[in-house]
């Protein structure tokens, strides 16, 4: 039986009328037939041409499946091709840690994106209730914000290294862009206010409420390289 190497399989993945391969648990099947699988990609989510071993329980079956397709082969044991590009330590705890290949960015997110989108409702309601409480919470969630962000920014570069092989793509490009901008606004709001407790230039107001936009994008153009959407 025929032994692929994961470089080997990558190829197989129905392009340039390749037939379409996937690996599960060792083996390889040909599932060139299964009008799911005939554009090279199952349920617009789950490539062909590599091992798809650890996606299966997300999936509504189980491996059953596989008993309507014929094997092509055995799947050689070693790094998956998609992790070749990362140094050997990282190759190993990816390999021993899955969920690390593109969990850590998503999760870390959420806290940028709520205590800044937070910050910018309260100094919103400070300016409507003109109440104080409402601009010193504002400060502290601003501080929390900026305290997540570069957790976020960190996660976010390791994803792009692990899953993108650090390629420029146009959404990579503004939200590095977009990043730097957030990390600007955050150090000039904290100085300013940690000088002043009593700030009434409306320049400090603008840039505390432009905080939402900018997360909003960052996880805007974040969610468009996840879930493209569809034309
Ligand atoms: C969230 C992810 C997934 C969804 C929503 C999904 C959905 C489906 C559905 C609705 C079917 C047809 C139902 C059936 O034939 O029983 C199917 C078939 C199949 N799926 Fe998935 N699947 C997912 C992930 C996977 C993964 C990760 C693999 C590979 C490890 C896989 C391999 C297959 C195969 C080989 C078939 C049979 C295709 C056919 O008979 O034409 N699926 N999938
Ligand atoms: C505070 C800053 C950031 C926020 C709020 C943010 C937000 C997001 C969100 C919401 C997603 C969608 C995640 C998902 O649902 O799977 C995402 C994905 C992504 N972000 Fe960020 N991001 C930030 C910074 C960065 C930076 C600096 C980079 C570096 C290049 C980056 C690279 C990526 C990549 C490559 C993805 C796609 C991940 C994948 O397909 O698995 N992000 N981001």
């Amino acid at each position: 039986m025929r032994e692929f190497t994961s470089e080997e399989l990558v190829t197989f993945n129905g392009k340039n009328g390749k037939p379409v391969y996937i690996a599960f648990e060792g083996k390889v099947y040909d599932v060139s037939k299964s009008p799911l699988w005939s554009k090279g990609l199952h349920m617009n989510r789950h490539p062909s041409g590599k091992d798809l071993s650890g996606e299966i329980s997300a999936a509504p079956h189980g491996p059953e499946v596989f008993e309507r397709y014929p094997q092509a082969g055995v799947l050689k044991k070693g790094p998956p091709e998609e992790l070749m590009h990362l140094p050997p330590v990282l190759q190993n705890l990816l390999q021993r840690l899955p969920m690390a290949r593109r969990h850590p960015h998503p999760m870390i997110v959420h806290f940028p994106i709520a205590f800044l989108m937070a910050a910018s409702l309260f100094i919103i309601l400070h300016l409507l209730f003109q109440n104080p409480f409402f601009q010193v919470t504002s400060f502290y969630l601003l501080i929390l914000g900026a305290i997540s962000s570069p957790f976020a920014m960190a996660t976010g570069l390791l994803t792009w290294w692990i899953n993108y092989r650090l390629k420029l793509t146009p959404f990579v490009k503004k939200k590095i862009q977009l990043s730097i901008l957030l990390l600007i606004f955050e150090i000039i709001l904290i100085v300013w206010r940690g000088s002043s407790t009593n700030i009434s230039n409306p320049i400090y107001f603008i840039m505390m409420v432009l905080l939402t936009p900018t997360v909003a994008l960052l996880g805007y153009y974040g969610g468009q390289m996840t879930f493209p959407t569809e034309k």
